[in-house]
This record gives structure tokens, C-alpha cells and sequence, in this order.
């Protein structure tokens, strides 16, 4: 069966991801599968999001449509950007730039984590909202040096993630032994053997490397040593000022990411963010934190109209991005979604799954009555209430 084929059989977020699971081996599944602590928040993320309702509309010219729509200062075709997941390069070789490619192909753009393997140099270009995530560093010095290498690599816009003051503690990886993957024991090795498609892929490409260690001798020589020791350099000191200190050094956009709450927002706006992420890291971070789906409409009214509103958590279906919007963002991260469909399926994987969830955030905005993605923002701003709000069962009831 030819690759093409194969990916037709491929209806839903679901199927990519039973796809990684087939061919990653556990301990790595699990670590881009799970969450913090008892999951809940992680679940709390997509079961809010399944009972928010979206209001059909009918009797409405919804003959003429279109997804596209400006964030972050350039035209995407739909409202939707690849978020900032670490390690993409050891779930399959290639990786980052073949998420950059698929994205730019869609039509929308990619935020390269600092946990990537591969250089930001070593990037295709896109149209403009390409984005670098940072983690601001005790070491002010490496954390300058990193922003001074990213705008030489043509990124002009910066997230900078501010959930993470401490790492998320989370039950899977430490069941699985995920830090020592590296000096496996007997149950590692089984799992690595019962997974021998992603084992050869390894042989042949070698073990990674972590990009931003490049000239940190003392981080160690594998991935996970230097994992480890960027995690370990993240300031947990980082307040209002060291975001001013940031604002003050990077000339392009400066994205927060990271936002659950009003107030967190609005000092992040008053310290000249241009946008916000309501986020709580797919739940890898504070289990039993709320939901972002039920944070998106008072994150939304404490800064709309002074900064962007992106959200992420539980996206896997178009109609999800629709929820987001109605509820006041401006556009959606992927995180996991695009994830499962890299590692299970590719770069072609990945091109089909954004092109699905394009489809279905057509149809369910058509079916609510919407002719344009655009309009809902206007709506809002304009105290209208959009076609398709008003769910039956929000999870903001
Ligand atoms: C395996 C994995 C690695 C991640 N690495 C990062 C990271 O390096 N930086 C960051 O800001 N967020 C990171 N995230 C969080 C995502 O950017 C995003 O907030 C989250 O995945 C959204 O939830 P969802 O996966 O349910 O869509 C990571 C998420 C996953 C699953």
C-alpha cells in the first residue's frame, strides 16, 4: 500500500495518535502522551472543551467562505499555528523541519522550541510569524546570547513560556524510567527492541543532540544530560521585571505563553507583550489547574484589544478551534496533535492531518452560520454576539 493510501484511512486526531503509539517505543509515547501529576488537568482540557456546545445556524448565504485571517502580524490561511513541543526530533529524525515544512505548506507558521535537536538556522523560512520559544535562564548573559542567535536566524518572533518556574512532576515518565533511557535497563531494552522500526531510524541517524547546548560542555553529551541541565537552568526567579528586562532586548513580537488568569495577563501586557498564549502547558505543568477553555473568556476580556489572544489545550479537532474563537482567541496552538501525526506518520502525516482539521473547521463554521473567521473577532470587539456562540452546555456556563 503506497503512503498516500495509507493516510486516507486517517479520519481523526485519534488515529494519528494510536499511530505514534504503534511506533514509538513507550517510555517516548508516554512522555508526549502524558500529563502532570493524576492527569486530571491535561483531561479537564479536552473534556471541557467537548462540552462546549457550538450553536447551528441555518438560513444563512454561507456559500462563499473563507478560513484565512491575520495574527501575529501576517496572513495565515486558517487560525492556527504549531506550537513549541520539545524533543519532536527524537520521536522521528528530521522532525522540527519537516513541522516547518508541513506548516508553511498549510499556509500557517511554527514556534521551534528550545528543546529542539535541530538549529534554528538550520530552518526553512516562512512567511513572517515563524517563531523561537524561550525559557529565560538564570544566566542572563546565555539567556541574551540565545535572543542575539535567534534574530540572526531570521525569527521575529519570540514566546516566551512563563508556566515552567519549577518542571511539572509527571507519574508516567518517572514509572518508565524515562532519564534513564540513556543506561537502560532490562525493561527499557525490551521496549526499545519491541519497537524496531523507530530502533533502526536511530541507528541510522545517531542520537541526538539538544541544539541550544551547542558550546555547553558542562550540559553533557546526550539529549536527555541536556535536557536535564536547560530545565535546571530555567530561572524560577523570572517576575514583571525580568519580562520588562526581555521586552527591553528583543525588538520583534513578544508572545507570553503560559497565561491562566486576568491578572497574569494584564502584567504581561503592561510589560508590552503583543499577545498572550492561555495555556497550562497541555497539563505537563500544576495538575489540578483549571482548564484552558474555561481561563479563555476572562484572559480574553482582561486584555482583548490591547494584545492578542492565542490559546492552546486539548485542541484535536477543527470544531475545537471554533470553541477557542467563539470564546475569544484570535488563533489556536497545536501541540500533541500535530505531534501524534509527525511521529506516527511524518511530514505526510502532518499534511494530511492540518489539511482534516482545515475541513473540519470549514464545516463547522459554515454550519454555524459563519462566512468568515475573521468576523468573529470584529463581533467581539464590537460587543456583538458571532453566530455559533452561545453554547448549549459551556463549559463557561
Ligand atoms: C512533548 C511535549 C513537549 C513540549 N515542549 C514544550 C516546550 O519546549 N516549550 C513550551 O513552551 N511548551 C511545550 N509544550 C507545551 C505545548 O506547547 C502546548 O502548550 C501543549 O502541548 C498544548 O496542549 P495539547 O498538547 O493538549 O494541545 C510541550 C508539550 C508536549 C506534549
Amino acid at each position: 500500500m503506497t503512503a498516500g493510501n495509507r493516510l486516507a484511512r486517517f479520519a481523526s486526531c485519534e488515529d494519528f495518535r494510536r499511530a505514534a503509539q504503534r511506533r514509538l517505543p513507550r517510555i517516548l509515547f508516554d512522555y508526549l502522551d502524558g500529563g502532570a501529576g493524576g492527569e486530571t488537568t491535561m483531561a479537564a482540557n479536552i473534556a471541557d472543551l467537548e462540552r462546549t456546545g457550538l450553536e447551528p445556524r441555518a438560513l444563512r448565504d454561507v456559500s462563499s467562505r473563507t478560513l484565512d485571517g491575520t495574527f501575529l502580524g501576517v496572513r495565515h490561511a486558517m487560525p492556527v499555528m504549531l506550537g513549541p513541543v520539545g524533543s519532536l526530533g527524537l520521536f522521528r529524525a528530521g522532525s522540527e523541519a519537516a513541522a516547518f515544512r508541513a506548516a508553511h505548506r498549510a499556509g500557517v507558521s511554527a514556534c521551534l522550541s528550545s528543546f529542539a535537536v535541530t538549529r534554528p538556522e538550520d530552518l526553512p523560512q516562512g512567511s513572517g510569524s515563524d517563531a523561537f520559544q524561550l525559557y529565560v535562564l538564570k544566566d542572563r548573559g546565555r539567556t541574551q546570547a540565545i535572543l542575539e542567535r535567534v534574530a540572526r536566524a531570521g525569527f521575529g518572533t519570540l514566546f516566551v513560556t512563563v508556566d515552567t518556574a519549577v518542571s511539572g512532576i509527571r507519574e508516567r515518565d518517572l514509572r518508565n524510567g524515562l532519564r534513564r533511557i540513556t543506561r537502560p535497563d532490562l525493561r527499557i531494552l525490551a521496549d526499545l527492541a519491541s519497537h524496531p522500526r523507530w530502533c533502526m531510524e536511530r541507528l541510522r541517524h545517531g542520537l541526538p543532540a539538544m541544539m541550544l547546548a551547542e558550546g555547553w560542555p558542562e550540559a553533557g553529551g546526550t539529549y536527555l544530560e541536556q535536557a536535564a541541565f536547560l530545565a535546571g537552568q530555567i530561572d524560577p526567579a523570572f517576575d514583571r521585571d525580568g519580562l520588562c528586562w526581555l521586552r527591553a532586548r528583543w525588538r520583534g513580537r513578544l508572545v507570553v505563553k503560559g497565561i491562566l488568569c486576568a491578572q497574569d495577563a494584564r502584567i504581561a501586557v503592561d510589560c508590552g507583550a503583543d499577545a498572550v498564549v492561555v495555556s497550562n502547558h497541555g497539563g505537563r505543568q500544576l495538575d489540578g489547574a483549571r482548564s484552558t477553555i474555561r481561563a479563555l473568556p476572562e484572559v480574553a476580556e482582561a486584555v482583548s484589544g490591547r494584545a492578542e489572544i492565542l490559546f492552546d489545550g486539548g485542541i484535536r479537532r477543527g470544531g475545537d478551534v471554533l470553541k477557542a474563537l467563539l470564546n475569544g482567541a484570535d488563533a489556536c496552538l497545536l501541540g500533541r496533535a500535530y505531534a501524534y501525526a509527525l511521529a506516527g506518520a511524518g511530514e505526510e502525516g502532518l499534511t494530511v492531518f492540518l489539511r482534516l482539521l482545515a475541513a473540519e473547521l470549514d464545516a463547522a463554521a459554515a454550519l454555524c452560520g459563519i462566512t468568515s473567521l475573521d468576523g468573529i473577532a470584529k463581533d467581539r470587539r464590537n460587543g456583538l454576539k458571532p453566530p455559533g456562540a452561545g453554547a448549549t452546555d459551556s463549559a463557561n456556563a
